[in-house]
């Protein structure tokens, strides 16, 4: 049987990518998908969602909720210089009318009172995958950490426990953007694998891959989504890769032996001059009991080439 799984995301190219992912694996069922802002603003990030939902055509539709307009302290802030105003790298009107027919409804629940309720009525213990900031998973735990500790499993896409950050020098985009809820999720007890950038970057598609694949309308569609992205990466970092973020964390839900983990005590800087957002792992090479206990499976090493041929395989080359 597919295991059910809640997506929360901020779509976002890699977001997007990664629901290409989750509906293009069977051992997946994806119950619920919930927005936030992050990459982009709430409704912008809703739209998009629903917009990918009618262009995959998903049987059973999944329950789509909005979620949290802005973090749970801070202000808003967005990563549009790198996803595009629409969040899609300008391919956002290649795809279906984000109210038209062929999207599903979107439900009134708000995204924490759906994710709760998926877990509550699941036939058997859903895994959440978090792909934005934590501020919909921080109000579902706040609201009611006992259900929230009956997921199978969090596999939050966030951090940078061993490198260093993406936004800051010492953040990652997600952690960075709410930091307070990454605070909350941490310490609400559900059992945590996390996926930082440790992994993520590790985690490319190559610009040579997406050449060599049939002239499908999928591929067409990726290469639509992705081209400014390529754009970006051989400009600031000099490679015809991109990192395949939020497509990672969802692999975890399914194979989660592509990545060595070690269990850590897990903080983050909620207030920090300069380090807002970073997340701190106790690495003391002191004896376990004199630490805190750990509170997250941290992802720090990544087979790099199983995971390509899967993304591949699951997004491009089985799909017309
Ligand atoms: C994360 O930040 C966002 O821009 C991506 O979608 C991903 O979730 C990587 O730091
Ligand atoms: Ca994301």
């Amino acid at each position: 049987m597919p295991k059910p799984v809640i997506i929360d995301t901020d779509p976002g190219i890699d977001d997007a990518l990664a629901l290409l992912l989750a509906f293009g694996s069977p051992e997946l069922a994806p119950v619920c998908i919930t927005s936030v802002s992050g990459n982009v603003d709430v409704d912008t990030a809703t739209d998009n969602i629903l917009r990918i939902l009618a262009r995959i055509g998903p049987d059973p539709a999944p329950t789509v909720a909005r979620g949290a307009a802005s973090p749970l302290e801070k202000e808003s802030e967005h990563a549009t210089f790198l996803h595009g105003a629409d969040g899609l790298g300008g391919a956002g009107g290649d795809l279906p009318d984000p109210w038209g027919e062929s999207a599903p409804c979107l439900s009134p629940e708000s995204a924490a009172d759906s994710i709760l309720r998926h877990i509550e009525q699941a036939r058997e213990p859903p895994v959440l995958v978090a792909l934005g900031p934590l501020t919909n998973v921080a109000l579902a735990a706040q609201k009611a950490p006992d259900i929230l500790r009956r997921l199978d499993r969090l596999i939050i896409m966030g951090g940078a426990v061993t490198v260093a950050g993406n936004i800051t020098p010492a953040a990652e985009f997600n952690f960075y953007v709410d930091p307070l809820a990454a605070r909350i999720v941490l310490d609400s007890g559900p059992k945590i694998t996390l996926a930082g950038l440790d992994v993520t970057r590790k985690a490319r598609l190559e610009l040579r891959d997406l050449h060599a694949c049939p002239d499908t309308p999928r591929t067409r569609l990726v290469q639509r989504i992705t081209s400014s992205l390529f754009t970006h990466s051989q400009e600031t970092e000099g490679t015809e890769s991109i990192p395949l973020h939020d497509p990672l964390a969802v692999a975890l839900a399914f194979r989660p032996e592509l990545c060595g983990m070690e269990e850590l005590s897990l903080r983050v800087e909620t207030r920090g001059e300069i380090c807002e957002g970073m997340s701190l792992a106790d690495r003391r090479p002191v004896l376990p009991r004199l630490k805190h206990p750990p509170n997250a499976r941290v992802c720090l090493d990544l087979d790099a080439d199983s995971f390509r041929t899967l993304f591949l395989e699951r997004v491009l080359w089985e799909q017309s």
